[in-house]
């Protein structure tokens, strides 16, 4: 069956030029913004970035004079309708065009020029062309890189990777801003098998990785973790620090099950007994949910990093599957008593 993608594509493909072309052709309150960030010419080509000007109706006025029918750019999320008129839903906007591995043009995201405009971000909405959930930005230019490199870095926002591929990293892609999800780990598997997360150094960037690292991991990826150690995000740490700086710290990015035990310590005083044993108990979890072989490792390192012996680990592991194992019984017990009642009547 046929439902007219390709016109879609081509829609969004016309667009795109159309924003390139007032980003690029005249002076323009996008350009300098970019400019202003550091963002050099053949950056924001190699990119395709844009302007979305503020007008009301620019891209409306040239799409219907090209012949496009209104009711595909509303499906776009190119047009608003209110009180019966037609209007350009991304204004005063840089416009970023998200394009798949195929190379089409599936959406936009377009930051806000102006502080005071919220949202920051406004993304094309989903359609029959677009699903978050499938792609990640900047994945079909960095594609090769990563199969090359041998891991992709895995960052938040569209300047993160925009900044990293003009330091000269090239390997690196965002995951639009959710949560990555399981479609979005299985296209990157088909590139490279580990990837190195690099977030934004806050709590929300802190809980999407620790999320992150299990969904990369259920689809067979080798997972690292780094945090920007200055600057919020990889985009900013960059910027002041440069790309050697900047791979020093994928050189020493935790491995999954360290990051794991370190995001676990936050919020207790090791030096104090009960905290100590609070996130021994914590880290015995962790462990416990690793194969054999990791736990042997990550055994080792927390012995050595809390000064308690791996038999005490041990001792700790062991415990908990027996407590496991009784309660597994247990439940059995009562499954089969209740299955057995309507017969013993
Ligand atoms: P951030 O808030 O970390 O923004 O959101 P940023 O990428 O660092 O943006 P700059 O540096 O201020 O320009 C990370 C990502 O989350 C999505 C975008 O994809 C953004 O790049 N986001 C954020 C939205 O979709 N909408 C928003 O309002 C904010
Ligand atoms: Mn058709
Ligand atoms: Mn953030
Ligand atoms: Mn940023
Ligand atoms: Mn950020």
């Amino acid at each position: 069956y046929d439902d007219h993608r390709g016109e879609y594509y081509e829609i969004n493909r016309m667009a795109a030029r159309f924003f390139y072309d007032a980003f690029t052709k005249k002076a323009n309150r996008g350009y300098s913004y970019m400019e202003g960030r550091g963002i050099a010419p053949a950056t924001l080509k190699k990119f395709g970035i844009g302007y979305a000007d503020g007008e009301w109706d620019s891209l409306y006025r040239f799409m219907v004079s090209q012949g496009v029918e209104v009711k595909k750019l509303q499906e776009l999320g190119l047009v608003s309708t209110g009180k019966g008129k037609c209007y350009d839903r991304f204004r005063n906007r840089v416009m970023f065009p998200i394009i798949n591995t195929s190379g089409k043009v599936i959406g936009f995201g377009g930051r806000a020029v102006s502080p005071e405009d919220s949202p920051k971000y406004l993304n094309s909405p989903e359609s029959r062309i677009f699903q978050k959930k499938n792609n990640l930005y900047g994945l079909n230019i960095s594609r090769k890189a990563a199969g090359d490199e041998g891991f992709l870095i895995l960052v938040e926002g569209y300047m993160d990777v925009i900044a990293l591929y003009q330091s000269g990293v090239h390997n690196v892609a965002a995951s639009l801003g959710t949560a990555l999800t399981e479609n979005q780990a299985r296209l990157i598997h088909r590139y490279t098998k580990e990837v190195v997360l690099s977030y934004d150094a806050d709590r929300a960037g802190r809980a999407a990785a620790l999320r992150g690292i299990e969904i990369l991991r259920k689809e067979g990826s080798k997972v690292k973790v780094l945090h920007v150690t200055d600057g919020k995000d990889p985009d900013e740490y960059v910027k002041k620090n440069g790309r050697d700086a900047f791979l020093e710290l994928v050189g020493n990015a935790l491995s999954y099950g360290e990051y794991k035990l370190e995001s676990a310590k936050l919020g207790y005083d090791l030096s104090i007994d009960e905290d100590r044993l609070d996130y021994m108990k914590k880290a015995v979890e962790i462990i416990a949910a690793m194969s054999p072989l990791e736990q042997e490792i990550y055994k080792k390192k927390m012995a050595g990093d809390l000064g308690v012996a791996e038999s005490a680990i041990d001792r700790e592991l062991a415990l908990r599957e027996d407590r496991r194992a009784s309660q597994t019984a247990e439940a059995g017990r009562k499954t089969r008593r209740e299955e057995d009642a309507p017969e013993e009547r």
